[in-house]
């Protein structure tokens, strides 16, 4: 029943929400997408928090896609060991980079006083979870990027043709449920946070004009 839960229900809910609510806000209010500029407060920390985060996340990312939509060329490439090895090692330094600055980016919320929302620290809460389960799996549950493709591969190619089956990937242990709960979490908040950039990243930002940010002396 739980597996059903997390396997099946969450996942649909999750996409079916994103799907609806991303257009009505896009259409509703445009705006109200962003958080507030923290950019004054302190740019440092925002840096070693965003950059790594960024770099890791993005190309992880794409990795997960990849194995997705080219499960058997994939499985050629790891099919020689030495490659296996070297994606393996390329892919826990990334995870890494995307835990340390996850880390980072949360403490940096907690510990200043930036104008914070309950989404704000839910998202990156979510995000720090996502990478902290994601490297777990890496390192205790060895050679992930081979066994992802019997597993979660054909699992998700059953949800989107609308006949889930779940055999794939029920027996896989706690922590790939709970980094599979932490995804579809994620999308199932990312219309409703400022991570629905991801989503016009960067094509819609390169044709945006700039947005002016000036200091207020009192008295002028
Ligand atoms: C249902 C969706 C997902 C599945 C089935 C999945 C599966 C996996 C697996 C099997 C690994 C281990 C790879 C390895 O051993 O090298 C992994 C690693 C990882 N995943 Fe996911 N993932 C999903 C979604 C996500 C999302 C949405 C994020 C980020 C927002 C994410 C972030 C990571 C990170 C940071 C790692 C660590 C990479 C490493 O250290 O090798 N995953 N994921």
């Amino acid at each position: 029943m739980l597996d059903e839960l997390i396997f099946i229900a969450l996942p649909y809910f999750a996409i079916a929400l994103a799907v609806v609510v991303t257009p009505y806000r896009y259409i509703s209010n445009r705006l109200e997408w962003s958080t507030f500029s923290t950019q004054f407060i302190e740019r440092k920390t925002l840096f070693w928090g965003s950059i790594p985060w960024h770099y890791g996340v993005v190309i992880l990312l794409i990795g997960h896609l990849i194995g997705f939509l080219f499960p058997s060329t994939i499985q050629a490439i790891l099919s020689n060991l030495s490659m296996l090895l070297t994606l393996e090692s390329i892919a826990l330094t990334l995870g890494l980079l995307a835990l340390i600055g996850s880390f980072i980016l949360l403490m940096r919320r907690a510990l200043s006083n930036l104008e914070s929302s309950i989404v704000d620290y839910i998202l990156l809460f979510l995000i720090f979870f996502q990478a902290v389960t994601g490297v777990y799996i890496a390192v205790f549950n060895r050679w992930g990027m081979e066994w992802y493709l019997h597993t979660a591969v054909p699992w998700f190619y059953s949800l989107l043709t609308f006949s889930p089956n779940i055999s794939y990937v029920s027996a896989l242990p706690l922590v790939f449920k709970l980094h599979v709960i932490g995804a579809f979490l994620i999308l199932a908040f990312l219309p409703f946070t400022k991570l629905v950039h991801v989503l016009f990243l960067p094509i819609g930002f390169v044709k945006d004009p700039p947005i002016l940010y000036r200091w207020v002396k009192r008295g002028d």
